[in-house]
């Protein structure tokens, strides 16, 4: 007789299967199907909800708590609404440990009692990392285990205003089967940290790490689960990270929060241009500056490219920083309308500094920096370029045009390379405007010289 199949659940989109698969029929991932053990948890019965008149809702309850580390809680809004549960994901040793004793240090110093759940490392290991960011206040507690339950219970006893757990995956309910980490077993833990949120009106924080992808490790379903979801970006090479909001419950998710990491943590940063275009070598092929959005904020990023001769096994395409689908179409765009074929050569394309910019209105300074490496021809060094490249070789308009020349001229740069709707900038700036690729490469590099 035929066993009944096993309902399983997707490490990496968190979609039901009703059985085993190789792969997820939801996502396509391989090999993520876990089987699903233990039932769903009911939330914990509470006192029935009333109705109420809502002029008489008390919202002074639901306002955000500063943590009194001010570029987190720029990104926040003001900070952590009590009540609410907020996942903090990035790749591991990105600095989400970091930021979170940070921001629980800062609290604690304003007087506010304070708890780590700290499931991956020692209180040893903890109390270490935390004397570096200066005096340790009474009132930063931490407990380290894995529990659940000691962790539950430890956030009611202690009375503290704030929890962060580091690690969500990390943790362990005795209650539900599989080791920590699994699909199971994060949202168990999840579940009941975010209930312990809503009844102690606290605000709970979990750190969750991320897949190599970018998506949060095991569950999706916690980004449902949580009213906040932060991410922490950067290169672990590099000093820059930045923290965004790419779900907020209570506010904007737009702002972002941009920390350097050195030897005391994370501090803010205020100029980044000394991070991103400190090294830069204008003059040297292959470089063009980029005034890129991210949130409210405008940051000028170097994007670079190199070609070279391919070896046997034929061109290679590298990219790093910038999407890689991109760079391809940009590639073919420069070939069919700019006059600029790349098909035999090797291309290397980079964001300096350990930044990822996604955003369209990189196109144009990507196109520039590799029409500069092909042709051998710097792109002036007092010369900042933005705008979206179409199949057709057109430069589109991009959103934010005002920050991105504004900020272009705060650095220093006097001409800005645009499409040909964009408005005038700031004095002192000069508009190039241009209406297509093949125009820019022209105005920005000048009449044909040798290929590479
Ligand atoms: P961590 O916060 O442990 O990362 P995560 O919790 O995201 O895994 O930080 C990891 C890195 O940060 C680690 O490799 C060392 C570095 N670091 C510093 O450079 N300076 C510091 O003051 C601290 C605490 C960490
Ligand atoms: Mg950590």
């Amino acid at each position: 007789m035929a066993r009944a199949p096993t309902p399983h659940r997707c490490s990496a989109c968190g979609s039901a299967a009703p059985r085993w698969a190789g792969r997820c029929p939801a996502c396509g991932a391989w090999n993520t199907l876990e089987p699903e053990t233990a039932p769903a948890r009911t939330p914990s019965a509470g006192a029935r909800p009333a109705v109420v008149p809502l002029a008489a809702v008390d919202v002074d309850r639901g306002r955000p708590r500063p943590t009194g580390l001010a570029e987190l809680d720029r990104v926040l809004g003001g900070g952590l609404v009590p009540g609410s549960a907020t996942l903090v994901g990035g790749e591991p040793g990105v600095g989400k440990s970091t930021l979170l004793l940070q921001a629980l240090h800062a609290a604690a110093a304003a007087g506010r009692r304070v708890l780590l759940v700290s499931a991956e490392e020692s209180a040893r290991q903890v109390r270490l990392r935390a004397e570096r960011l200066g005096p340790l206040p009474d009132t930063l507690l931490v407990l380290a285990g894995q529990d659940l339950a000691a962790a539950a219970d430890a956030a009611t006893a202690s009375g503290a205003e704030l929890v962060v757990v580091d690690s969500i995956q990390t943790v362990a309910d005795a209650a539900t089967a599989g080791p920590p980490g699994s699909v199971a077993q994060v949202r168990a833990c999840a579940e009941v940290l975010v209930g312990l949120a809503k009844e102690r009106d606290l605000p709970v924080v979990l750190v969750g790490h991320v897949t190599k992808d970018g998506a949060l490790a095991g569950p999706r379903l916690l980004e449902h689960l949580v009213d906040t979801v932060l991410t922490v970006d950067g290169d672990r090479h590099h000093a820059l990270r930045v923290v965004r909001a790419v779900k907020h419950r209570f506010g904007a998710t737009g702002e972002v929060g941009l920390f350097e990491m050195g030897d005391a943590g994370l501090a803010a940063v205020d100029d980044p241009h000394r991070l991103l275009l400190g090294d830069r070598r204008p003059g040297v092929p292959g470089g063009a500056v980029l005034p890129a959005v991210e949130g409210r904020r405008a940051l000028l990023v170097e994007l670079q490219a190199l070609v070279a001769h391919p070896d046997a096994a034929g061109p290679r395409r590298w990219a790093q920083g910038v999407d890689g689908g991109r760079l391809a179409v940009l590639l073919a765009v420069l070939d069919r309308r700019a006059g600029l074929p790349t098909g035999s050569l090797d291309v290397f394309a980079s964001a300096v500094g350990g930044v990822r910019v996604t955003e369209p209105a990189a196109d144009l300074a990507l196109a520039l920096a590799v029409a500069s490496a092909c042709r051998d021809v710097p792109v002036p060094g007092d010369l900042a370029a933005f705008g979206e490249v179409g199949l057709g070789g057109e430069l589109r308009q991009v959103p934010h045009a005002p920050r991105r020349l504004a900020e272009a001229a705060r650095a220093g740069f006097r001409r800005a390379c645009v499409p040909a709707s964009c408005p005038d900038g700031p004095p002192g700036l000069e508009v190039v405007r241009v209406a297509s690729l093949a125009e820019a490469v022209g105005a920005c590099l000048g009449g044909r010289r040798a290929a590479a």
